[in-house]
């Protein structure tokens, strides 16, 4: 496990980007699992730049969305396809037929959380998953005390969630109460998972994720046991960490073909 303190969520996520680019040049069909929310807008602004100033090529990467509101029509401005529309994709060349995200308006539900495992496995795994941390710990919509072996399912937002994302809707407007959201067992099996959190308001659910026992009642916390998992923080989202000081001397000193 990585911990990177950035002196800025930019420079965190510029870094979240140089590693999303690697992996792209490395392999052109390239799946990506990819996250909404406030976290991500500065990585998707940079993968912009890279795609439209240095040629970064997503023509035939492959995307899968972590999570989406159930009852919210795509093109609903609070909706996660409308927000990957707007913050991603429509800038740079990815193929619409490529681009995967839970359908929140699925009649059977069931049937659809178990085909959109089917596509990720049939797409052959995903490469990199990228992560935001709620305030909860919680990764993806998945919420304390979710199952740490949790695949593609419904789940029941939390009220402290709902307050968290109430920002990203209309004034007056119902936050749903329910999600469809990739499970922890499926992230888990991500090659590669990079997680972002900035801020003061992430410090103690960071410092639960990385310092902390596992525990499904911090699902963030089970990063722990991947074996390619990279946690990105700013100076605010690290103050309560206890090897702050060690994980800053870590990233100095690393060796140069270690650096991305
Ligand atoms: C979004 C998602 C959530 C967010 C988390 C943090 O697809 O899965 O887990 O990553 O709620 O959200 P922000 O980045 O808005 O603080």
């Amino acid at each position: 496990m990585e911990v990177i303190i950035n002196p800025s969520a930019q420079a965190a996520a510029n870094l979240a980007a140089r590693k999303i680019a690697g992996v792209v040049r490395a392999k052109p069909s390239a799946v990506l699992g990819l996250a909404t929310g406030g976290s991500p807008v500065p990585v998707y602004r940079e993968l912009i730049r890279l795609h439209q100033e240095e040629g970064l090529d997503f023509s035939r990467v492959t995307t899968f969305n972590l999570d989406e509101y159930i009852g919210l029509r795509p093109s609903h401005p609070a909706s996660y396809h409308h927000f990957m529309w707007e913050c991603l994709f429509r800038h740079i060349n990815v193929c619409s037929e490529r681009v995967h995200i839970p359908d929140g308006l699925a009649h059977d539900i069931p049937a659809s959380c178990n085909a959109y495992e089917t596509a990720i496995r049939d797409a052959g795994g995903i490469d990199l998953q990228l992560l935001g941390i709620g305030t909860d710990g919680h990764i993806a919509f998945n919420e304390p005390a979710s199952s740490l072996a949790s695949r593609t399912r419904i789940k029941t937002l939390s009220e402290r969630t709902r307050r968290d994302n109430a920002s990203f809707f209309a004034e007056g407007e119902e936050v749903p109460h329910h999600v469809i959201t990739m499970g922890v067992g499926t992230i888990m099996e991500a090659r590669e998972v990079v997680l972002l959190g900035f801020g003061a308001a992430k410090a103690d659910a960071m410092l639960a994720a990385i310092e902390g026992p596992v525990t499904q009642m911090v699902p963030a916390s089970v990063l722990q046991f991947h074996e390619r998992a990279c946690f990105l923080l700013d100076d605010a989202s690290a103050a309560k960490l206890q090897r702050a000081d060690y994980y800053r001397h870590v990233f100095a000193n690393k060796p140069g073909w270690q650096r991305v």
